[in-house]
């Protein structure tokens, strides 16, 4: 086996192997049924390259598609499955999620993908961090696979219609502000914005980490902090969400994501802030970066909040479903795979040892603050899609700040209800 050394996320130095992502063997008989939530437009293009891949390769596939952004409503098929005795061959889930079910006693031992990831070797193939959330059994086996890295804190923007305006993508929070008034005078929508939990919960977690800087998102949003939770800081936080509110439109309640995306497309809006599997429906309708649209980092001190899409493979009974678990396993973690995936979906690969040079400046800008934010403490986990706390916690701080954000509560409100409601979920 050739050896080369690559940086892992956090800038350490380790040894990769150079493996062609072919599929692990036997394929034939293979079936699966797949829990997940990609259900739009982009979402769906990448998806299909997994479904022919897993055909291609003799398998059987079986869709389980719950349809609702940021995957609530799957989590909560998805435990009624499990709970009932019957989980799905593979499901899309994040964070530590993937070890509270692990606790449950229903992925494993023995954990069949892991016999994939030694064969494969994909302890060389991944960050240490990112190989961590997909361990189980104490992490040490793999027992999920990852397929991308999602950044969350991201601004979206109509093109035309920021060049008409005389705005460029703003570098501060002030400067949007002050540049989202002036569009709405011009009449324009300044902000996409469909506001469900965890839309809110998405928009939020940006403005935090921007507002409060990185030692604040990692105190509340890692450590449960209280103090962080109920700080005069939090209070910030909540009063930038009640300004963005004002530069949404009534319509905005209960839309759903990629309705919004397709406003900033349309140029009915000027921005969105969203997680780049925006960036996946802008590709799916042929629209390009630096061309139809902007994509830029909302503002803060070289913070990436990160969000891993993986799919965990919970203990089955039948030859055919473990084949299934296998196989997809060694798919998902393909080179090539990876590449092509997220050239669909927005993200990046989660694999360290694929080329970016075909993937556009929204990608490679993402690598290359990846990789920065990482060896300056701003890498941090997102919390709106479940890569840290539980998911009790996770939903404590959703309700309140989506209560916050429909309603006149006052940010000093929101975050002593913020620091009560998480205090009873610890
Ligand atoms: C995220 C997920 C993405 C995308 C998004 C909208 O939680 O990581 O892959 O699907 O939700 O549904």
């Amino acid at each position: 086996m050739l050896n080369q050394t690559v940086k892992t996320l956090a800038g350490f130095v380790v040894s990769a192997g150079l493996f062609s992502g072919a599929a692990f063997a036997g394929g034939h008989g293979a079936q699966a049924e797949v829990l997940h939530w990609w259900t739009s437009g982009g979402e769906a293009a990448a998806l299909k390259v997994l479904k022919d891949d897993f055909a291609k390769n003799g398998g059987e596939w079986k869709d389980m598609p719950v349809a609702g952004g940021g995957g609530d409503a799957a989590m909560q098929t998805l435990k009624a499955r499990v709970v009932a005795g019957d989980p799905p061959t593979a499901a899309q889930i994040k964070g530590p999620s993937i070890q509270a079910w692990d606790d449950e006693g229903v992925v494993g031992p023995p954990y069949h993908v892991d016999e994939v990831a030694k064969a494969e070797n994909w302890d060389s193939l991944l960050s240490s961090q990112v190989a961590n959330h997909m361990k189980c059994d104490g992490f040490t086996k793999y027992c999920a696979a990852p397929v991308n890295i999602h950044r969350i804190d991201w601004f979206w923007a109509n093109k035309k219609v920021l060049d008409a305006n005389g705005i460029s993508m703003p570098t501060s929070w002030d400067e949007f502000n002050a540049a989202a008034r002036k569009l709405q005078s011009a009449g324009i929508i300044p902000l996409a914005h469909g506001s469900q939990p965890w839309q809110d919960a998405t928009v939020f977690e940006a403005v935090a980490l921007g507002i409060g800087g990185n030692d604040f998102y990692k105190k509340v949003f890692v450590d449960a902090d209280m103090s962080a939770m109920s700080s005069p800081t939090m209070i910030k936080v909540f009063d930038q969400m009640r300004t963005l509110k004002g530069f949404t439109d009534e319509g905005s309640p209960g839309r759903d994501w990629n309705v919004a995306t397709g406003m900033v497309m349309e140029g009915k809006a000027a921005f969105q802030i969203m997680g780049d599997w925006a960036k996946g429906e802008f590709t799916n309708a042929g629209m390009k970066p630096g061309i139809d649209f902007y994509c830029l980092p909302t503002p803060s001190d070289h913070g990436y909040l990160y969000n891993v899409d993986s799919f965990i493979f919970y203990s089955m009974d039948g030859q055919s479903k473990i084949k299934g678990q296998k196989l997809l396993g060694s798919l998902m973690m393909g080179k090539n795979f990876q590449k092509v995936f997220n050239l669909y979906k927005g993200s990046i690969p989660a694999r360290l040892d694929v080329p970016m040079d075909e993937f556009d400046m929204c990608a490679k800008g993402s690598a290359a603050d990846l990789n920065y934010s990482a060896m300056t403490g701003g890498l941090q986990p997102s919390f709106a899609h479940g890569m840290t706390l539980s998911l009790a916690t996770k939903g404590a701080i959703q309700d309140v700040v989506t209560e916050h954000f429909n309603s006149n509560m006052s940010s000093k409100e929101a975050a002593k209800r913020m620091a009560d409601a998480v205090q009873d979920t610890l």
